[in-house]
């Protein structure tokens, strides 16, 4: 069997299985060849065609059984594999934290924050940083600032440690155990927050793979706001004059605008669409 058979025959094996993907691919052929070439030691750039002589008959069996522990776990291929991709940048995971995806990501990468921040930018600050992966982006988007990253779970934070570590930003971010903002005061010239968000109906409802990652980092309450709704009520006086705050919120628009009818967010497009992650200046917060 030679690598694109062996791809072939681990894309029918996902695709036949009930699975559920979002985890950093969108479908049976991508997660295919995240996990073939990851357990074959090959970059996942590989061009797939470019050899086709046969593969190591064990190399082979190996790569079909970690297939068949994602159908088998439902756990997302990141934890299997113990490394997840953001934005070319690659990042530890483990179950004690949630797998990196936040569409803040995007924003980092393409220069959509940049107008809003000054010369006078220096304290960033990711709150709810779970495997730290937003403060490592903003942190090498912007290398003139210091970034702190916030986060309850102390299971999280060990995890965003490593990721510091391994992009040696030890000089340029802190991490912080801290219940919100209540042991990060600030004043921050800029809070990105990618917080739990899920509704409660959407909880009971999700797949098992999203199942598989702590309950702490995705339940947000009965319409998915309680951790906005203290944020929003501490923001102001943690931010600068000229302070901003970058709020991802998912699916969650109708119960997010429901819940704070009278603000003046700026949402600020992403690929998963226009109303999943928005911007509050400080002067909106306090209007
Ligand atoms: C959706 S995850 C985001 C993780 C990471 N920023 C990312 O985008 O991949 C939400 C994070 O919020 C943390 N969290 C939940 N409640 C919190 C609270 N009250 N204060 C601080 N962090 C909290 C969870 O532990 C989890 O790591």
């Amino acid at each position: 069997m030679n690598l694109n058979q062996l791809l072939a025959e681990a894309t029918a094996r996902l695709a036949a299985a009930p699975l559920s993907y979002g985890h950093g691919t969108s479908n049976a052929r991508d997660e295919a060849a995240w996990l073939v070439l990851w357990s074959l030691g090959l970059p996942l750039d590989t061009d797939t065609d470019a050899d086709p002589s046969p593969l190591d008959p064990a190399a082979v069996q190996q790569a079909l059984a970690l297939v068949q522990r994602r159908i088998d776990s439902r756990e997302p291929a990141a934890y299997l594999t113990g490394e997840a991709w953001l934005q070319g940048v690659p990042f530890h995971i483990d179950r004690r934290s949630i797998v990196p995806r936040s569409f803040i990501a995007e924003l980092l990468a393409d220069g959509s924050i940049d107008p809003w921040l000054s010369d006078r930018t220096q304290q960033v600050l990711d709150l709810c940083t779970g495997n730290g992966s937003l403060a490592v982006l903003a942190a090498m988007a912007w290398p003139e600032v210091q970034v702190c990253g916030a986060d309850l779970s102390a299971d999280a934070l060990a995890v965003a440690q490593l990721n510091v570590d391994r992009h040696n930003l030890q000089d340029r971010i802190r991490l912080v155990h801290s219940d919100g903002l209540a042991a990060c005061p600030g004043p921050w010239d800029l809070i990105l927050c990618n917080p739990p968000y899920v509704n409660a109906q959407s909880m009971a409802a999700l797949p098992a793979e999203y199942r598989a990652e702590p309950e702490l980092a995705l339940a947000g309450g009965e319409d998915g706001m309680d951790f906005i709704r203290q944020l929003l009520a501490d923001a102001p006086r943690c931010l600068t004059p000229e302070g901003v705050l970058v709020l991802e919120i998912g699916n969650e628009r109708e119960h997010f605008e429901r819940a704070f009818p009278h603000l003046d967010a700026v949402w600020l497009p992403v690929s998963a669409g226009d109303d999943q992650v928005l911007l509050l200046t400080r002067e909106a917060l306090t209007a």
